[in-house]
Order: C-alpha cells, then structure tokens, then sequence
C-alpha cells in the first residue's frame, strides 16, 4: 500500500467516526413538529393516522399518527398538559364522554375505524381496556368486581365459569393470594396498591386485548410501584399495553418503545434505551435532561 493510500484509508476511518459522532449529537431543530424516529411496526394492533382532538377552539392533539405494537408496552411521556391522557383516550373513545370534545382522524383497530358510526362502544372498552390514575373500584365486593365486567358482558354461562375467571383474573393480577380468603369484604376497603391491582383484575378479566394505563402508579408507595411494574412486564406477554407515566425510570423500567409528546405535538418515538440515552430530537433532549417540563 503507497503512503498516499494509507493516508486515504486513515482519513475516510476519520470521516465514518466523525460523522457517527455528529449524527449522534445532531438533534432535529426544536422548531420541526413531524414526529421523528420510529412511530410506526411492522406488527400493529392498532393504528392511528393523523388524529387531532379539540376540546372546543383548543386543539390538544395535533395531527398525531402511530402504531400501538401486539405485546409491546409503549409508554407515553411529555410534560404536564401536552396531551398524553387525551390521546389515550382516544384509543377507547373515552373522550366522547368528555362535553365539547371533537377526534378526527382513524384510529384502526381489526380493520375497522373504531370512529365508525356503526361502532358499539360498550364491546370497544372492554376489547381496549383501562386503568386509571387513581384507583377506582367499585363499591362493591372483591368478587364483585372482578365479576361484573364479564356478567354483563355475557362472558361466562354458569357460577362456576364466572368463579374461575375472577380467580383468574386475580391471580394474573398478583392479587389473589392476599385477597382469596377476603373475597366478600368491599374492594374500597384494600390499601392502594392492592385496589390498583384489583382495577388492573377488573380490566383482564372482560378478556381484553390492549390495556391503557394512565399514570397507574402515581398514587403508590415504591414498593407497591414495583409489583404493579413486575405485573405489566408480565402483562405485555398476552396484551398490548399502552402507559402514561411521568416517572421516567418508570418508562425505561417496563416499555420497549416511548412516545414523546409536545404541546399537542408527537415530536419523537423510538426504542426506549435509545430515546433516553441518545434521543433525534432536541425537545426531547431538553425533556429528557430536565431542561423542560
Ligand atoms: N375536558 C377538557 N376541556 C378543555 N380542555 C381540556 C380538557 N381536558 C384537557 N384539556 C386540555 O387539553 C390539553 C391536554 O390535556 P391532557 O390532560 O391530555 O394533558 P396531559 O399530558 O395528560 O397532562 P398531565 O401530565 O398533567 O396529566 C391541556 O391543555 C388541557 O388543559
Ligand atoms: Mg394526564
């Protein structure tokens, strides 16, 4: 090899680093507002295509259009009022119980619009279930409420088939072994990690196939934080999952992909490792590193 070739190689060497080094430090102008990085799979249970909501004049989702991946958990991040619960909501058509709220846009789910006029919501909510925030059972017996999800949903024919679904539900909960003695005393009356699971119980056992969850460990002390965490790892197995969480370590904890949302925008999703460690986007570094929100 003559001198000068060794000089060529040397140099284009230096070129590849230093363009890896730049393109890693790089970020999408703060300005830009078209999603970057990954929104789409190969494998959707779900998609949603350019989907606004409008509660009045105000336009909280702007233009917003991702895949929901079968047995992925995707969390869902962005600071406070950005629009993170709205969108979820639209997942299930909770926001047509909000007054003065508008969705456009198609959010697909089985090859259907689930904005379809001909869509029954009632099946829809129980297909794409959902935990709230703060946990919210009913005031009713444990049994019950596991139960009364799947009896007016026709899902069992006898007492023992609706029995062996609420302990079901129970235990892929991990619920069951603290409650199986108890199952008669009121739901209300479990600490607040325990009535979370119930709620979690609940939500499986109308046989769902996608769970939304909207801040579901916000009102938990760590240690029940950390069983509710171990139970969506486990979750992820048999449904979608999708999980709002202002807790990052939360999100790096229990999803594959993150969502960064921004003023109403989706500005960036991708692989969970990558969009903490080396996010495209300076609004989600500036989230990410505190600089924001
Ligand atoms: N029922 C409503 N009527 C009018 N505006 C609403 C309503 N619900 C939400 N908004 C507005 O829509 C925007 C998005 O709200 P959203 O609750 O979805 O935000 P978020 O990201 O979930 O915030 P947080 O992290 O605080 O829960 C906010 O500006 C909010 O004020
Ligand atoms: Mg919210």
């Amino acid at each position: 090899m003559s001198t000068l070739e060794t000089t060529v190689s040397i140099y284009d060497d230096f070129a590849a680093v230093k363009a890896k080094t730049e393109s890693r430090s790089r970020k999408v102008d703060r300005d830009n507002r078209e999603t970057v990085g990954m929104p789409f799979v190969a494998n959707p249970r779900m998609t949603c295509r350019q989907v606004n909501v409008f509660y009045g004049e105000k336009h909280a989702i702007k233009n917003v259009s991702i895949d929901i991946g079968k047995n992925e958990v995707l969390a869902m991040i962005g600071p406070s009022g950005c629009g993170k619960s709205t969108f979820l909501r639209c997942l299930n058509r909770m926001n047509d119980t909000v007054a003065g709220c508008r969705v456009t846009g198609e959010i697909h789910l089985d090859n259907r619009n689930i904005y379809d006029g001909n869509i029954d919501v009632v099946p829809l909510r129980a297909q794409v279930g959902m935990v709230f925030q703060k946990p919210n059972p009913f005031p009713k017996s444990i049994y019950d409420n596991v139960a009364y999800g799947p009896k007016i949903h026709g899902l069992a024919s006898s007492r023992t088939e609706l029995a062996d679904i609420v302990e079901d539900s129970l235990k892929r909960a991990g619920l069951w072994n603290e409650v199986n003695d108890r199952l008669d005393k009121p739901g209300t009356g479990l600490s607040g990690g325990q009535q979370q699971r119930l709620c979690i119980a609940r939500a499986i056992a109308v046989r769902p196939e996608i769970i939304l969850m909207d801040e579901p460990c916000s009102a938990l002390d760590p240690i029940a934080t950390a069983t509710v965490e171990e139970l969506i790892s486990g979750l992820k197995e048999q449904y979608s999952i999708v999980i709002v969480t202002h807790n990052m370590q939360q999100a790096a904890r229990v999803s594959q992909r993150t969502a960064y949302f921004h003023l109403g925008d989706l500005v960036e999703v991708g692989q969970t490792d990558r969009i903490f460690t080396n996010p495209s986007h300076q609004l989600t570094e500036d989230y990410i590193t505190g600089r924001f929100g």
